[in-house]
């Protein structure tokens, strides 16, 4: 199969519909593929590239939801649609609301609202597999991709079975690294996890502040080794380490206000506030004079860096971020809020951390907390304040003070 065309496979057992979407599209050039369970389709993902997959209820083998994840997992470029049929409201309700696929229709489906989909699914894979190659241009010209330090690598092997994990190991594996310790023992500290200068011991750190956020700041204190960068103008490393901070404190302090989130997800806020703007550090340290470049148009034209980062580097600090931490594997959490913090409608995992850290970035930026390289201070989406009960801006300023006396810098 030729992985230039465009592929597609169909799963399910709809002989009609198959029928009537081939004569629609007519000579697209490519196959159109159909297999009736989910194993068979997985086994063909893996066999050959599709750029489109249509998955209907009466599919063999698994809950529809289940093989969506699978495939968004195992073969990410596919583009998915799921025809609902005579299926479950909640298995739709599930589908919809994790985004397992990203197109979904309802029955009685209309053949020609299917075919119209169907194309408008296949121009958006096109669309992503020319940003993809334009990416990985860039890529490319790296000469090799940083690697993570053996510090963040024993830790996560030593954490792979949260339900049975040694304590001590976990304090050795820590101390081996003087800035993960300090940076520990400064949050352990900090207002933001309830203690004010009492914790000085390392494995007392790490029990207050539970293995979470602990791997999480073990990783970000990781990812400024593996990317540490010479000062560029207008991009001063340590305002820059301010603004994630703040973003942290922030995006975790907006997800403990919501009734439905546990402590876990605010943790997870919190480390995504750290990462979110990795990218950046990706261009300082690869592309330093496209970078400034891109830094100084933003500024003198009073543009949003993301979008002149497009035009000058190609891709924005969001797509090189997020395709960084899928290379080192990061859970999609991670990967996702890192690529969509300045679309959080778009992310296609828990949309809640992408709306905390875009809200969180926003606002630290507006409260002038450190400085990110982005002169051109943006508004917070509609979607994002609603989530929060933010509708006001007299209720966002109200965030500016309790954040700064959580910060564990003046
Ligand atoms: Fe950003
Ligand atoms: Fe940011």
């Amino acid at each position: 199969m030729n992985d230039q065309l465009t592929n597609i496979l169909f799963v399910g057992n709809e002989p009609t519909t198959v029928q009537n979407l081939k004569g629609g599209l007519g000579d697209i050039g490519g196959d159109f593929i159909q297999v009736a369970s989910a194993e068979e389709a997985l086994a063909s993902l893996r066999n050959d590239t599709f750029q489109l997959l249509i998955c209907t209820h009466r599919l063999a083998g698994m809950p529809a939801t289940d093989f969506l994840e699978r495939v968004r997992q195992e073969s990410p470029a596919t583009v998915r649609l799921f025809l609902s049929g005579f299926s479950k409201k909640e298995e739709v309700a599930g589908v919809v609301g994790s985004g397992a696929a990203q197109h979904v229709l309802l029955m009685p489906w209309d053949e020609g609202e299917l075919l119209a989909i169907v194309l408008k699914s296949l121009k958006q894979s096109r669309a992503q597999r020319q940003k993809d190659s334009d990416l990985q241009a860039i890529i490319n010209n790296i000469p090799s991709l940083p690697t993570l330090p053996t510090v963040y690598k024993e830790l996560h092997a030593c954490l792979a079975n949260r339900e049975n994990y040694s304590l001590t190991k976990v304090t050795e594996i820590v101390q081996q690294d003087p800035a993960s310790t300090s940076a520990l023992l400064r949050w352990a500290n900090s207002a933001l996890f309830g203690q004010m200068g009492k914790i000085e011991n390392l494995k007392r750190a790490i029990i207050l502040l539970g293995v979470d956020v602990v791997e999480g700041v073990v990783l970000s204190e990781s990812m400024k080794d593996a990317l540490a960068v010479n000062p560029i103008e207008q991009f001063e490393i340590e305002g820059f380490y301010k603004h994630t901070v703040a973003s942290a404190v922030l995006a975790r302090q907006l997800v403990q206000r919501l009734d439905d989130r546990g402590p876990e997800a605010a943790d997870q806020a919190f480390i995504v506030g750290l990462l979110h703007d990795m990218g950046k550090l990706v261009w300082a340290k690869y592309f330093p004079d496209k970078f400034a470049e891109a830094l100084r148009i933003a500024r003198e034209d009073e543009r949003p860096l993301h979008e002149v980062e497009a035009d000058i580097l190609g891709a924005t600090h969001q797509e090189i971020g997020a395709y960084l931490a899928a290379w080192w594997s990061l859970p999609q959490f991670i990967v996702q809020s890192v690529r969509w913090h300045h679309q959080p409608k778009q992310s296609t995992a828990d949309k809640v951390l992408a709306h905390a850290i875009h809200v969180a970035d926003t606002l630290v930026q507006q409260f002038e907390i450190g400085c990110s390289g982005n002169t051109c201070v943006p508004e917070v989406e509609r979607d994002s304040r609603v989530r929060f009960e933010l509708m006001t801006p007299t209720m966002m300023d109200a965030l500016q003070e309790p954040l700064e006396s959580s910060l564990p810098f003046t």
